[in-house]
């Protein structure tokens, strides 16, 4: 029987204080379109923010609580360096965590690299929004995006209310 794919509204939110300067083009977030685009989701909201701690915390609530997105992919600031913010913020604004996700996407990368396992990317929910960090690189958002997206569309609509149970 052919299911209907549920249209999920997607938020972007990279973390670059080069990016928010204008110094940087964006492919990160382009990459994460394409893949969001091709599941048949909408980005209804993208914006580029610096890497300050209260800026992402701000930007994600506003996402969540103002947006109502069921998603919101961010990208950049996972690493190791003195700005790199982004689990942290997460991890103030969200009530439970997935991390399953943030497991499967340093399992998988961890195939291709080495250096996966040097992103801190966390997962999880505030309210009926699925959070999701990815790394800054468009190679390492690819990656890591295409890792999680086959368990993504259930584990959407459970979040959402649009499926009720996991059995199959
Ligand atoms: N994951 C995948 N799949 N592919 C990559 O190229 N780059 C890593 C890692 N995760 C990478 C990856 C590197 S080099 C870093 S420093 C961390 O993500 C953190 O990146 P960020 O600070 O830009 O978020």
């Amino acid at each position: 029987m052919e299911v209907e794919k549920a249209l999920f509204k997607v938020a972007v939110i990279t973390a670059s204080d080069k990016g928010a300067r204008g110094e940087r083009e964006d492919l990160s977030a382009e990459v994460i379109r394409e893949l969001v685009t091709r599941q048949g989701w909408t980005v209804a909201d993208y914006r580029v923010i610096p890497d300050d701690y209260d800026v992402i915390v701000e930007a994600l609530i506003d996402a969540v609580d103002r947006g109502k997105h069921d998603l919101v992919l961010t990208t950049g600031g996972t690493g190791l360096g003195p700005r790199d913010n982004t689990p942290e913020a997460t991890l103030a604004v969200i009530q439970r965590e997935v991390p399953g996700l943030a497991e499967a996407m340093r399992m998988q990368s961890l195939r291709k690299t080495s250096r996966a396992m040097l992103s801190r990317a966390v997962a999880g929910i505030r309210n009926r929004t699925l959070i999701v960090n990815l790394p800054g690189s468009p190679r390492g958002a690819r990656e890591c995006l295409e890792a999680i997206m086959p368990a993504l569309p259930h584990g959407l609509e459970i979040l959402t209310g649009r499926a009720g149970e996991c059995a199959t």
